[in-house]
């Protein structure tokens, strides 16, 4: 198990926020101190643009940027022009799918799950509906998983496009993505992976999955709201189309034409989010720092501690009880999860209740809404019992009326 007393030290949320029990980290995770001291860095000592100014201090704040991209192309063993910075992985996966709203027609085939997150199946179908390109769901199993052979079931030689989740949020199951992405190039189709789950709990490697996009957000995984990458493979985002023209993206300009500057830069019109990456980057250290194998370790442990005090409370529903992560999604029969949450809110137990951006999902559960929690690096027993606590209280509550 991490030592969870020494990380807590570099969350200061916890000196503030003495009896805070914080299981949203699949909203966005707590930032450290090493990620807050490197934007008020940038701030305090920079602040100023980069690729532009021949001065000193813009050259410095050049440097961390584009070092910041290096950490990133490392982290998800991707060569450094591949790496577009973005403000999250809703901003990636729109411009990925708004690329191929010129590509696709009728005939073509689009495959995405009802697993899905809205930012990884939204965009496909609004191209869908624009090109009359299919869109097919591959049929999830009894769990609720998207299955290799019922990935099989649905792709056929017209499969241009398969849109999937690498970790869903509201399940917190991994896709067998490597497999997927083997068959979905056999006929040709490109495959784009929502990794927003997955970056914060397992080692990402964009050339053995062989994905053609993939996409994430700094502020799931430590870092800073506002930041996300996106993966393409060069020769794809060579062929892409930018999605927004302005400063710094563009080589020359004449009065009747124009040319991009390579990748990734045409894909960054306008000043970046310079503190964003340069945050991002500190969070991508500072995760490595602790390691994937420990993190996994200590959710794994987490989570078969809690889901064994689950079980013997009468009238709860859980949804994922082999869920992959750290991730509880669940009910309490009889109530609605947002008259629940109140109680969890009470207590400082900060969990996430609704849809999850996955209506798709909640409804094949057979619900309108779900409670969800999720266990990180900074989560101990304390927290997974505080946590039953509120559980316990909200249903003794209910169950006086
Ligand atoms: C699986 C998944 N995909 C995409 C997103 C969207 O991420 P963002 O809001 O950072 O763009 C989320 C966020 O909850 C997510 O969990």
């Amino acid at each position: 198990m991490l030592d969870v007393k020494v990380i807590r030290q570099n969350f200061p949320i916890y000196e503030h926020n003495k009896d805070l029990v914080y299981l949203d980290t699949g909203a966005s995770s707590l930032k450290p101190k090493a990620v807050i001291d490197q934007v008020d860095h940038y701030y305090s000592n920079l602040g100023v643009n980069v690729h532009r100014g021949v001065y000193g201090l813009s050259y410095e704040a050049t440097d961390l940027y584009e070092e910041a991209r290096t950490t990133v192309a490392k982290f998800i063993n991707a060569n450094f022009d591949e790496v577009v910075f973005t403000r999250g992985t809703t901003a990636s996966l729109n411009m990925v799918a708004q690329s191929y709203l010129s590509v696709l027609k009728e005939g073509d085939e689009i495959i995405t799950s009802e697993l899905e997150h809205h930012s990884s199946m939204l965009p496909w179908l609004n191209v869908s509906k624009k090109t009359n390109a299919k869109l097919n769901y591959v049929k999830l199993n009894d769990e609720g998983r998207i299955t290799v052979e019922a990935f099989k079931d649905v792709l056929t030689t017209n499969t241009k496009v398969v849109a999937l989740t690498y970790v869903s949020n509201v399940m917190g199951y991994i896709t067998p993505i490597e497999e997927i992405i083997k068959l979905a190039h056999e006929v040709g189709a490109v495959v784009i992976v929502d990794a927003a789950q997955a970056a914060p709990h397992m080692p990402i490697n964009v050339k053995s999955l062989d994905c053609d996009y993939l996409a994430f957000s700094g502020h799931k995984i430590l870092g800073p709201t506002g930041i996300g990458v996106l993966y393409g493979k060069k020769h794809l985002l060579d062929q892409m189309e930018p999605s927004e023209y302005g400063g710094d993206m563009v080589d020359f300009v004449v009065k009747d034409n124009a040319k991009w500057k390579d990748t990734p830069y045409k894909f960054e019109a306008g000043t970046p989010i310079i503190s964003g990456a340069i945050g991002l980057s500190s969070a991508i250290k500072y995760l490595m720092s602790i390691g994937f194998e420990a993190i996994e370790a200590h959710t794994k442990e987490l989570h078969r501690y809690t889901l064994e005090k689950l079980k013997d409370i009468k009238g709860i529903e859980v949804y994922n009880s082999k869920s992959d992560t750290g991730i509880i999604t669940f009910n309490i029969i009889g109530v609605h999860p947002h008259d629940a949450a109140s109680i969890f809110d009470k207590n400082k137990v900060c969990i996430r209740a609704g849809h999850h951006c996955a209506q798709l999902i909640t409804k094949w559960l057979g619900q309108i809404a779900t409670l969800r929690a999720t266990l990180y690096i900074y989560n101990n027993y304390e927290d997974c019992d505080r946590f039953i606590d509120s559980v316990k209280e909200t249903i003794d509550f209910f169950n006086q009326f």
